[in-house]
């Protein structure tokens, strides 16, 4: 959204404005340009956060077999009978919250079509929703295409590398109001690794208990946790139940964000409203993977001790080679993702060193001003993602430290 260039409007040959102010409020993903760009110079691409190694063998057979068992047609609007259970099994088991699935979960195009498909169900033209900033970058698309108005609350930077990223209070609280519809919260965090802690999300509830307001929750990255870090979903605290909008998905948690498969899940009433949007947007998410979802969320819970176990290593991997090359990191207790600070480098902005980075080194990143609302926050940070193989690990260390010797 806002860091980047508006386009110019669009005009037909006699004068009509083609494309419309809500398209014409923000620009393409950034990220997703990252990754053009690291095809377009054989670039190392730890731009966007997609694995580069295969899904576990016992999802993509039960897709295989969904396929071969011809489930082929269209699921039920709202999600396969199968994969909404096995939600509301896997949330029993690991948030202790009892899940309708007949009257609560949507399933969706991934968490990405949840999170749109909320926004559009619950807010109306002038209503607010607070966001912190860095924000995954969707966020800030997605409250200008419901019509809502973002707030922004900066979530501030540690002073040391191993510190927390944290918000005020008073700024958070200035930024509620009585138009406030929601807040949108990403724990674990994209793109700083902040996971929030239970007492910042029991801040958190009694704003939105205070001012009357949801929490839209996107937790796609529950099980990528480090250091002993915990995962709290707000929906569990005290009157949040049914204020909360959790999504989820299996793009990250089961190595498949190709799939496109996400859900969202939200009191009856709310349930309604998102079905129906979901419906008229999508129709479905995709009948086989569908399935395929409902073996992947009942695995053990070594699946998941082992996933956690793999991404810090990976972590544990990049860190280093990038305060070698000559970064300041900022360790993330969660997620897949280091942000850093490129002060050091001297350059005028974080998308010329990206620019740099991408096209003289090999190694694509994003800059750090796409995950802002205010450019200038981010002019001196760029985001790596490190859900790669060690071999592609290793390669974008050893190009970065051609940085270390310019
Ligand atoms: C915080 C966050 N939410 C959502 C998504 C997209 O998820 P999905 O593939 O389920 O649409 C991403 C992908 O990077 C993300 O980082």
């Amino acid at each position: 959204m806002a860091p980047k260039a508006r386009p110019a409007t669009f005009l037909s040959a006699r004068g009509k404005r083609l494309i419309s102010e809500k398209a014409e409020r923000f620009s393409e993903s950034v990220i997703r340009d990252m990754t053009r760009q690291a095809h377009l110079y054989g670039a190392i691409n730890l731009a966007q956060g997609f694995p580069d190694f295969p899904a576990p063998a016992e999802i993509k057979r039960a897709a295989q077999e969904a396929i071969a068992a011809d489930i082929n047609q269209y699921a039920i609007t709202w999600g396969a009978r199968s994969l909404r259970h096995a939600i509301a099994a896997k949330m029993k088991k690991w948030q202790g919250l009892e899940i309708d699935p007949e009257a609560e979960i949507t399933v969706c195009c991934g968490s990405t079509e949840a999170m749109i498909a909320s926004l559009l169900a619950v807010t109306n033209a002038g209503d607010e929703i607070v966001v912190f900033e860095p924000f995954y970058e969707n966020y800030g698309p997605d409250a200008i295409l419901s019509g809502a108005r973002p707030r922004f609350v900066t979530l501030h930077p540690p002073s040391q590398s191993d510190g927390e990223w944290r918000f005020d209070e008073r700024e958070l609280r200035a930024a509620f109001s009585p138009q406030t519809k929601a807040i949108i919260l990403n724990t674990p965090n994209n793109p700083t690794g902040k996971v929030f802690t239970r007492a910042e999300l029991e801040f958190i509830r009694e704003l939105c208990m205070e001012f009357d307001a949801l929490a839209v929750t996107d937790e796609i990255y529950e099980h990528i946790l480090y250091d002993g870090a915990q995962h709290f979903s707000i929906a569990t605290l005290d009157g949040m139940r049914d204020r909360s909008i959790t999504i989820n998905g299996m793009s990250k948690t089961y190595s498949v964000t190709g799939w496109r498969v996400g859900w969202a899940v939200a009191a009856p009433a709310l349930t309604n409203a998102i079905r129906k949007v979901h419906d008229f947007l999508t129709v479905g998410a995709p009948a086989p993977l569908q399935e395929a979802g409902a073996t992947a969320l009942s695995l053990p819970d070594s699946y998941y001790e082992g996933l956690a176990a793999a991404y810090r290593a990976r972590r544990d991997r990049l860190l280093p080679a990038l305060r070698q090359a000559g970064f300041k990191t900022f360790v993330p207790s969660g997620a897949y993702y280091i942000m850093t600070d490129i002060g050091q480098f001297g350059f005028a902005d974080d998308v010329s060193f990206a620019q740099h980075l991408v096209k003289e080194i090999g190694v694509a990143s994003v800059p750090g001003s796409s995950f802002y609302s205010r450019p200038e926050l981010g002019a001196h940070q760029v985001r790596f993602a490190f859900c790669k193989t060690d071999a592609t690990l290793d390669e974008a260390a050893r190009r970065l430290l051609a940085l270390s010797r310019a």
